[in-house]
């Protein structure tokens, strides 16, 4: 037995493996499957600022549309842009990944179960933390992902971020000390130094809607399963108690 339990162990080992820790989220969200209307202005959003890039290949129109109550004339005049996409279609994108490669340096990633592979406290942290930084070559970095080759697309809504220095008695890893005043230079905060067109809490709201809606795609027949859920329980507890009493009247005889 202990030789079984010791083979058990062993193989599940790859799958501790596999769960590489991730960066410090400074952000947190929890997505919510049935609101539809926040899941409908993210499909909007993302439509908007990221599809001229990321693909969702995994992803029909038609099953966004289906799923988020959406009808299909709205869906075909104002979610698909490029004249080569129906409704029945993957969202493809027109780019090729060659291409943008060799104007990133690394191509787009597919977003389709992006939010399985990194979660979506990552994804909103991600689109949060964008920041004016002049050594980088797109003139922003971000806090999630350093020296991030992705431009800030969302910056006209939210403004310019500029990450806020103060000084610190505590050792910042990296950094030797001030000769003069022995003080650290601790970076990690962020504001917005020039306004853009919505106010902060408008765009966290948005960017929230963006990432519920990548929540959805990564997992779409998660909301038919929650809502099919009830049912099979309530099937479950009544054939129990049918095969129980089955199983009284065939041993009644049986003692
Ligand atoms: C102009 C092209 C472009 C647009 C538009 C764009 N992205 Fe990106 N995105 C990139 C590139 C390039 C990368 C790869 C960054 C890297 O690995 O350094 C990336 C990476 C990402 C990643 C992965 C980050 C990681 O940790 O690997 C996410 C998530 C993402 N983008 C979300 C979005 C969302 C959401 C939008 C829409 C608001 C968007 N992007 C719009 C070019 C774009």
């Amino acid at each position: 037995m202990k030789k079984q339990l010791f083979v058990l162990l062993f193989a599940l080992l790859p799958f501790t493996a596999m769960a590489a820790p991730l960066p410090e989220q400074p952000f947190s969200m929890t997505p919510d499957l049935h609101d539809k209307e926040s899941l409908q202005r993210g499909m909007q959003m993302y439509v908007n600022y990221c599809m001229g890039c990321h693909s969702l290949e995994h992803q029909r129109f038609s099953r966004a549309a289906a799923d988020l109550d959406m009808p299909q004339e709205l869906v075909e005049e104002n979610l698909i842009f490029s004249s080569g996409l129906a409704f029945n279609d993957q969202m493809h994108i027109a780019m090729q990944s060659g291409e943008s490669e060799g104007w990133f340096g690394v191509a787009p990633p597919d977003l389709t179960l992006f939010n399985r592979l990194r979660g979506s406290d990552y994804i909103y942290s991600y689109l949060l933390t964008f920041y004016r930084d002049p050594g980088q070559p797109l003139g922003v970095n971000n806090m999630v992902l350093e020296a991030s080759a992705m431009p800030n697309v969302l910056e006209p809504l939210q403004g310019v971020q500029e990450m806020v220095c103060s000084e610190t008695d505590q050792p910042v890893r990296g950094q030797s000390p001030d000769p003069l005043s022995g003080k650290y230079q601790s970076c990690d905060v962020l504001q917005v130094t020039q306004p853009g067109s919505m106010e902060p809490a408008e765009f966290e709201e948005a960017v929230y809607d963006l990432t519920n809606f990548l929540a959805y795609v990564g997992e779409p027949s998660k909301l038919k399963a929650q809502a099919l859920a009830p049912k099979v329980l309530i099937f479950i507890f009544i054939f129990g108690v049918i095969a129980y009493l089955l199983k009284r009247e065939y041993w009644r005889d049986v003692h």
